[in-house]
């Protein structure tokens, strides 16, 4: 794709057309040209040939929807942007039934347009790819990566565990890669030998094909294929990102879950790792540092462009004093909280065992979160539970002189949130 992709501006209104010349020509678009509707904008795109265009969809919306249509017919390859103040979901149908490919609402921002434009380009020139055979159609895996901007916050942890829910509720196949480049841990909470590592895969492109990173798997006995770290950190030295980009490909393409386990810093690997997830669970603790660590990792991702929907961020209460935290997660770190893993002691137990938690005590609360997290993740939907459910599991557990009431479910509860001290401190 061109570094500086050349677009042009259809708009009625000269002050709006204007400001997003203006912010087209700050964000490295090369503005051919600026039209209003009608022949106007006909003329224009026949002349300049653009990459893209930008075109604002106001009233009256008839002759902005006849203006589209007859720049898709002038440009039949060239994606169309629009813009609008209007948010009617039928406007939005109708615009996208005739050639647009993105429309964002008005007031725009300039990251949003120039991130809009630079993903219609890319999509286009997969459908050009596809058109011409180079795309080889293939089945490929949810790459899913638990990452956390500290250590010691129960990345591996959520990793293991959330790898052997997958297993036992989806009963598709898992693996989990340990890309821990100090001293990963996976291959202790799963107990499981080192013989074999990613440092053996450290190969010429065409030799990382499906029978080597095989033979580096193991399967553990909860049915997860683990590909282990190196046992030395000095290993990792001949292991750069284009190996794990090429291991991480072949085991997408042999199993339907691809778990990357990271530690708790950004390096040329866990990038390369972000930029092939299909979903990155950002794991926080709610302490201050971890929760300032994690508004930095959000905004550089954000600055990389980085698509925000991918991002689903996990409070992980690793101490049982956080328990009754009343921090407002969301309003810190300027994002929806997607679940909340409860502080859970049997966790260090299983961990000591080599055995993650939802093996081996399935029935405890951090495993009950971990499993719906892992149907979260899946797509799966768990039916909430009825009162009379809820009722016999309390008389089980009393029942049973157990002291732990069982889970409600890992989903951060809104009303949770209330005043906090530590945005201030992170304000600050
Ligand atoms: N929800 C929880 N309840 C209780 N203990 C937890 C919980 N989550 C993690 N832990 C404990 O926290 C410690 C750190 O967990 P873990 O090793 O998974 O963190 P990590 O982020 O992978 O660390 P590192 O960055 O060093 O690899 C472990 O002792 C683990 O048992
Ligand atoms: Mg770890």
């Amino acid at each position: 794709m061109a570094r500086n992709p050349k677009v042009i501006i259809i708009d009625q209104d000269p002050n709006t057309r204007a400001e997003t010349q203006r912010m087209l020509a700050l964000s490295g678009f090369a503005v051919m040209g600026a039209a209003g509707y009608g022949m106007e904008a006909i003329t224009l795109a026949r002349e300049t040939t653009p990459e893209a265009v930008v075109i604002a969809l106001e009233e009256p919306i008839a002759r902005s929807l006849q203006t589209i249509e007859a720049v898709a017919d002038v440009l039949p390859q060239t994606p169309i942007v629009a813009y609008s103040s209007i948010s009617d979901p039928s406007v939005i149908r109708r615009a996208m039934q005739i050639g647009v490919k993105d429309y964002l609402i008005a007031p725009l921002k300039d990251e949003d347009l120039s991130h809009s434009i630079h993903e219609v380009l890319a999509q286009e020139e997969r459908r050009q790819q596809r058109l011409t055979g180079e795309v080889e159609p293939q089945a490929y895996g949810t790459v899913l990566t638990i990452f956390g901007a500290k250590g010691g916050i129960g990345k591996t942890t959520i990793a293991t565990n959330v790898a052997a829910a997958l297993v036992q509720r989806t009963n598709q196949s898992v693996a989990l890669v340990d890309l821990d480049t100090r001293f990963g841990d996976v291959a202790i909470l799963m107990d499981i030998p080192t013989d074999r590592s990613i440092a053996d895969l450290a190969l010429p492109d065409d030799e990382i094909d499906r029978e080597a990173v095989h033979s580096c798997l193991y399967t553990h006995g909860s049915g997860v294929a683990i590909l282990p770290a190196p046992i030395r950190p000095s290993e990792w030295h001949s292991v750069h990102p284009g190996h794990i980009e090429k291991m991480v490909t072949v085991l997408a393409t042999t199993h339907d879950y691809v778990i990357l386990d990271t530690p708790g810093a950004f390096n040329d690997i866990v990038t390369r790792a972000l930029e092939m997830s299909t979903i990155v669970l950002l794991i926080a603790t709610l302490d201050l540092a971890s929760l300032k660590d994690t508004i930095l990792a959000l905004e550089m991702l954000r600055s990389w462009s980085f698509p925000a929907e991918k991002i689903k961020i996990v409070i992980n209460h690793t101490n049982d004093t956080h328990g009754d935290s009343r921090i407002d997660v969301r309003r810190i770190l300027g994002k929806e909280v997607f679940w909340s893993i409860p502080y859970d002691r049997n966790i260090s137990q299983a961990t000591q065992l080599g055995t993650p938690i939802v093996v081996a005590k399935p029935k405890s609360k951090a495993s009950e979160s971990f499993i719906e997290l892992a149907c979260a993740v899946s797509g799966i939907r768990l039916r909430p539970k009825g009162m009379l459910e809820r009722l016999g599991e309390r008389i089980a557990v009393i029942g049973a002189g157990q002291a732990e009431a069982p889970s409600d479910g890992g989903k951060e509860s809104p009303e949770r949130v209330v005043e906090s001290p530590v945005k201030e401190a992170v304000e600050r």
